[in-house]
């Protein structure tokens, strides 16, 4: 009997299969590092055949744990958003790198059509904003400067992550999401379909994109680990975190500390409208019907503390960093503003670079490291003020993603935000998101609201901090990302 969901959880630094039993429990996990590539400044590109094979891998060891493929009921897919991949249909193969999320190369693009005045109907259709992070613009100049892609004509197929796993999954079926369509700034998000004066502002054909179908339901199946599993769950990772963290009430929200740091608040079937430079998007769409979130999206969380591991030798593993921080009792006045790839919301400033602010001789290796972890709660306050300005102040906030297994973390968050932070036991909630909607869409649930039951027990870190030094780290932000807008 399939008595398990297969999840592949496709992300920026790595790739991961999961496999759950019908109650929740995660029975295994495989994962893979996926190269990153970074052949200029601001330029962020992936090899899709690795990611391809990277992912297969895990799925395999997965299979092979689950006791074969007759025991997996279904696969959820749930993948880093906005990067875009460009393949040829007769072979399979990728055409070039793929462009990822975090790549800046249409900067100067998204400005000229800024200045041209299409931001307004831009957010108007889509509810996102004119910035290179969207896979639109990354797709116009793909078409424009890479010649194989024109040479492939009818061949040429274009999708986000999970729409070339599901290619490659079915060989040949090229479907996407809604939640992943609606950040590719070519949807319309009220309608749910591909917008033709979007596609013609970016230059992008229609005939080249997939066909955006429901985050759940059977969309295809594969073969490739023997008996056919059918595929059931889609979604994007964020969204996928939203619903793994039973955010399915408007105002219920969300933040994940992964690669970069995402909040999404759930605003249920009304469409947000943001006066304050934050997203709507689709939160989840099923039987046609969509579900809408309002998202702040920071580009950099969990990528600082790698890059001072990796490029500043600061720290000799990620968790060593909470150690560090607690070693001094405060940041002595030092700010790391973590623009190293632009700042995302509420600033859009894809030219910003990072910068460490209050450095003085008595400023040691343990005050620059606690100001990287600090930076987390004074972007997520950012969004905070930002959230509070649209009508949708938070409560509570429930977290998750690598870095929100670090104690100090979440309470400085507590703290810093002055409200009640709930991180679950099982902290990937990406996974469970898409094991929610693969079950569904299998119909081992009937709705996601029962599928929620899976999420498990929580802890809650509440505010400790004395207003005047919350006041005084306020503050020493503001200077610092200010510092940072003006230069
Ligand atoms: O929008 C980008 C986001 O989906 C990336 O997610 O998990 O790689 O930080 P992650």
């Amino acid at each position: 009997m399939a008595e398990t969901i297969l999840v592949i959880d496709e992300g920026t630094t790595s790739t991961r299969a999961m496999l759950f039993a019908l109650d929740g429990r995660c029975l295994g996990s495989a994962q893979r590092e996926l190269t990153q590539h970074y052949p200029a400044p601001g330029l962020v590109e992936h090899d899709a055949a690795e990611i391809w094979t990277r992912t297969l891998e895990c799925a395999q060891e997965m299979v092979a744990k689950a006791g074969g493929a007759e025991k997996v009921a279904a696969i959820g897919i749930t993948n880093q958003r906005e990067t875009v991949v460009f393949w040829d249909k007769a072979t399979g193969e990728p055409l070039s790198r793929a462009i990822v999320w975090q790549d800046r190369r249409t900067a100067d693009f998204c400005a000229e059509l800024k200045d041209q005045g299409h931001e307004a109907t831009v957010q108007a259709k889509t509810g996102l904003l004119l910035d290179p992070y969207f896979s639109a613009s990354k797709i116009g100049w793909a078409l424009r400067n890479w010649p194989q892609l024109k040479e492939a004509g009818d061949r040429l197929a274009v999708g986000t992550v999970e729409s070339w796993l599901v290619w490659k999954l079915t060989d040949g079926l090229h479907v996407t999401d809604a939640t992943n369509a609606s950040r590719t700034a070519l949807m319309a998000i009220g309608s749910g379909g591909w917008d033709d004066g979007l596609l013609a502002l970016f230059g992008v054909p229609r005939a080249i994109l997939p066909e955006i179908v429901d985050c759940a339901g059977r969309f295809g199946e594969t073969r490739l680990f023997g008996t056919a599993i059918p595929i059931c769950g889609l979604a994007g990772d964020q969204q996928a975190a939203t619903i793994g963290q039973a955010c399915l009430s408007p105002g219920d929200t969300k933040a994940t500390y992964g690669t970069g740091a995402f909040v999404l608040t759930a605003t249920g079937t009304t469409l947000p409208t943001s006066r304050h430079r934050l997203l709507a998007t689709v939160a989840w769409q099923l039987g046609g019907q969509r579900h809408y979130a309002l998202e702040g999206s920071v580009f950099v969380a969990g990528s600082l503390i790698k890059w001072l591991r990796d490029d500043l030798g600061l720290l000799a593993s990620a968790g060593e960093s909470e150690a560090v921080a607690r070693s001094v009792p405060d940041n002595r006045g030092v700010y790391l503003v973590p623009a190293l790839s632009g700042l995302g919301a509420p600033w859009w400033r894809p030219d910003a670079r990072a910068a460490i602010t209050g450095l003085s001789f008595s400023a040691k290796r343990a005050h620059v490291v606690r100001a990287a972890l600090e930076a987390q709660a004074h972007q997520t306050h950012d969004l905070k003020t930002a959230f509070a300005g649209d009508g949708c102040d938070w409560t509570r906030l429930r977290i998750d993603g690598g870095m929100a297994a670090n104690d100090w973390l979440a309470q400085d968050l507590a703290d810093m935000l002055g409200i009640e932070v709930e991180r679950p036991a099982f902290v990937e909630t990406t996974a469970m998101g898409a094991a929610m909607l693969a079950g569904v869409g299998a119909g081992l649930f009937g709705s996601l609201e029962e599928a929620a039951a899976l999420r498990g027990t929580t802890h809650a870190f509440r505010p400790e901090l004395a207003a005047h030094k919350r006041q005084v780290r306020l503050d020493g932000w503001t200077r610092a990302v200010q510092s940072v807008l003006q230069t």
